[in-house]
């Protein structure tokens, strides 16, 4: 089995920033009160959810639902301005993680329409980024989510700005542009759409062209997810969206494995643990076809004789030290792995310095090798 691992899958650069600050908030005294709360899901991945909240962190959907004087987390998709006021008027502490993508447009927005013109937005109705740039303009903004809808509407006649959701297609963003650059004489055009989310859709558009078969983690729910399923279903007709690794097995049970070239991409809130987990399960689940094909030997012999620190693969490693970038492990075969830091940050209770003097093992995902 060959796995090509999308190099720009995971958690991007907003969503980290928020889950990171989620965390962070969550180790304060104050957090204890129990008063701690995201307004909306902080990050479309059930698993770090359920993480978050059970270590006291509540979700509610409005501002309403929240008490006077409640510490609040904006994820990155922000909010209006509006919500903002209410929140202050409640006397809430807020953790503001609006992406700075995000604020950007807000900001063109909001100058846009004190200079009295229209605000175009091109996006998905309804998501909590759009419903956030257009409470920046709500009397003067239009909302268009296809080419369709830029052909078909009648602009005012009056100067327009146009803006994208971040995560929105760039084609069709393209085409759009192109429409309402005929229509409207005078509009000014920003690029909003986050180069991560462009980087992710061309690179996992070239590995689904090179597979046999693709996978995306991440959820339904997320529009960066979606549109990655829709960018590899179009160059690889066996293309699975799946949320966690129990998934992986049923899709790969009765297939070849030794021979199948395997592409793998993540949306942007989707953590690296799950990534690496689902690796992990394709890699078991070949060696325990492999393990049927050689009859009786046993699992751990034929463990200890295939070349293990292979790119892809997923090995054990000793916790042996650390510095301030990375923590190292030894991986056997005269080998050291190196894993930045910030990957042990999810598990804020994971202590390095007992993981040292317990000899603590763990599982490690070979990404590069060097010699
Ligand atoms: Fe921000 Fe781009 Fe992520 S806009 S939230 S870094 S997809």
């Amino acid at each position: 089995m060959e796995i090509r691992l999308a190099k720009t899958s995971g958690f991007c650069f907003g969503v980290k920033h928020a889950v990171e600050s989620a965390y962070k908030l969550l180790d304060q005294p104050a957090a204890q009160s129990g008063q701690t709360y995201m307004l909306g899901k902080l990050i479309h991945n059930e698993t770090v959810l359920e993480e978050l909240k059970a270590k006291g962190m509540q979700l509610v959907d409005t501002v309403a639902d929240l008490p006077d004087g409640a510490q609040v987390v904006i994820r990155a998709h922000g909010v209006p301005p509006q919500t903002l006021e209410a929140l202050a008027g409640k006397g809430c502490a807020v953790v503001n993680c609006t992406c700075p993508y995000v604020g950007k447009i807000h900001r063109y927005a909001q100058q846009a329409c004190a200079q009295g013109e229209t605000v175009i937005i091109v996006g998905t109705p309804g998501h909590p980024e759009v419903v956030g740039i257009q409470g920046e303009c709500p009397d003067h903004s239009i909302l268009l989510s296809k080419r369709e809808d830029a052909e078909a509407m009648d602009f005012p006649d009056r100067p327009a700005i146009l803006v994208s959701q971040t995560t929105f297609s760039y084609e069709e963003y393209q085409a759009i542009q192109s429409i309402v650059k005929n229509k409207i004489a005078n509009v000014r055009i920003f690029d909003t759409i986050c180069s991560t989310t462009e980087t992710r859709q061309k690179e996992a558009k070239e590995i689904a062209a090179a597979v046999d078969m693709m996978f995306v983690i991440g959820s339904k729910g997320s529009s960066n997810t979606m549109k990655l399923v829709k960018v590899c279903e179009a160059q690889c007709g066996e293309t699975f969206l799946i949320e966690n690794p129990s998934e992986v097995r049923p899709i790969l049970a009765g297939r070849a494995t030794r021979s199948l070239k395997i592409g793998i991409t993540a949306g942007a809130s989707t953590p690296e643990r799950i990534i690496r987990e689902v690796i992990q399960e394709m890699t078991e689940q070949e060696a325990n076809a492999n393990q049927q094909d050689m009859g009786d030997v046993s699992f751990t012999d034929f463990i200890d004789n295939i070349p293990q620190l292979k790119r892809g693969a997923t090995v054990k490693g000793v916790i042996v030290r650390y510095d301030s970038e990375n923590v190292y492990v030894d991986v056997r075969d005269k080998s050291e792995g190196k894993i930045p830091r910030h990957e042990f940050d999810a598990d804020p209770d994971f202590d390095l310095d007992q993981a040292i003097a317990n000899h603590t093992e763990i599982d490690v995902y070979v990404r590069n090798i060097r010699n």
